[in-house]
């Protein structure tokens, strides 16, 4: 049986790599490390928690005794490493949060890994999940490619970025077996309603505001996150060590564009008559540092590992789009509490 530790598993992307782990691999055994920010949520794991091969760990990875002993039990083969804070508003107003998470609990698992494999790194690896906006921001033309410089321009992209600086250092001073892949926006269920898609979605819902930053001009090249599973799956087996590959859909949307197919299969679902979701569509003022674009290059995956997204972004939305009508409960248990100051302070206060 192979040990695999799952960080941030209980969270968006992070829930789906585990059931997809959980459900395809029963020869591994999946732990899920998840300390449950306002991001985690054990309900997205209700269907696998009884399963033999999974076990959740409740623990904070920039704790480093934590994180140093669990390591010593339970001698991990694999790591892949999804724990972070993600939202870029929320690193906007709180920065340091993002340095402590993304950053310090990077090094913490690097060196508990590094401590724990010691010289036997017969199939051993540790696999760290990055974003596309390390990169910066693009103008009109142009694609991400793996060679692209770093340029990150927000909070949360410089700590994601300097995330990856180190893993790369701990692979070419250590010698740690790493890999690593940088991903577009990802869309699909299970998101946290602070992101674009959930968060318009639960705002047609009850009927609020679309609050669209600046001119809502700004392009995202859109995942459905179960592709980004399989693209990690496909990572974590065929990818070779020390290597980067940048996963995205070739899906490119301007952001007035994407809320405005979002909101006719919002009315066409939920029976509203034809433009009220788009009535609801408010510009307010632009997000401080606001990336342009950003556009994937996924040729490297595609061609050396044969991975290519399966889902069209219309089929993609429509399923999201019946996932959040199917699963109001989750949506009502996220939103209430403390997410109600979030937004008061994100959008009404601002
Ligand atoms: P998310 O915010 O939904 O989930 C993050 C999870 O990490 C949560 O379950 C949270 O409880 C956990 N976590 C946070 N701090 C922790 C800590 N100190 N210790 C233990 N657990 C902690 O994020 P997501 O959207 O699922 O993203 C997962 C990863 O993928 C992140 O590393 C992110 O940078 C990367 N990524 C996300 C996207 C995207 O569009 N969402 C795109 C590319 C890459
Ligand atoms: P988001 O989902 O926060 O992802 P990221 O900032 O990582 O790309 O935002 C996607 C795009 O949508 C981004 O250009 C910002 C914009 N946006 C809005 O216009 N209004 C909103 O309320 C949010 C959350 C995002």
């Amino acid at each position: 049986m192979r040990k695999i530790l799952i960080t941030g598993g209980a969270g968006f992307i992070g829930s789906h790599l585990v059931r997809h782990f959980v459900n395809k691999y029963p020869n591994y055994n999946i732990y899920n490390l998840d300390c449950l920010t306002y991001a985690g949520n054990l309900a997205n794991l209700s269907d696998i928690e009884n399963k033999s091969n999974y076990k959740f760990i409740k623990a904070d990875i920039t704790s480093e005794s934590d994180v140093f002993s669990l390591f010593e039990i339970e001698k991990f083969d694999a790591v892949i490493h999804l724990a972070a804070e993600s939202h870029v508003d929320r690193s906007i107003a709180n920065p340091m949060a993002f340095i402590h998470t993304n950053l310090v609990g990077t090094v913490n698992l690097l060196n508990a890994a590094r401590k724990s494999w010691g010289s036997d790194l017969n199939g051993k690896l540790f696999y760290h999940v990055s974003t596309d906006e390390v990169y910066g921001s693009l103008n009109d033309i142009g694609l991400f490619t793996e060679n692209t410089s770093y340029d990150p321009r927000s909070p949360y992209s410089a700590s994601k970025a300097s995330s990856d600086h180190f893993v790369r250092a701990w692979h070419h001073t250590y010698g740690l077996p790493v890999v690593i892949s940088n991903c577009s926006n990802n869309y699909g269920p299970n998101q946290f309603p602070e992101k674009l898609i959930p968060l318009f979605i639960n705002n047609i819902l009850n009927n609020k505001p679309l609050p669209v930053y600046g001119k809502g001009e700004n392009v995202r090249d859109w995942l459905f996150v179960l592709d980004h599973t399989v693209a990690i799956d496909t990572i974590f087996h065929k990818g070779r060590i020390g290597e980067t590959y940048n996963i995205g859909g070739h899906n490119e949307w301007k952001n007035i564009d994407l809320i405005k197919l979002l909101c006719s299969i919002m009315d066409k679902k939920t029976g509203r008559n034809p433009g009220t979701s788009e009535s609801l569509i408010t510009y307010i003022k632009d997000r401080a540092g606001h990336d342009l674009r950003y556009a994937i290059d996924a040729s490297k995956i595609q061609n050396e590992l044969g991975w290519k997204p399966s889902v069209t972004f219309e089929q993609g939305l429509e399923i999201t789009v019946e996932w959040y009508l199917n699963n109001k409960e989750w949506l009502e248990s996220v939103t209430s509490g403390e997410y109600q100051k979030y937004y008061d302070n994100q959008y009404i206060k601002r």
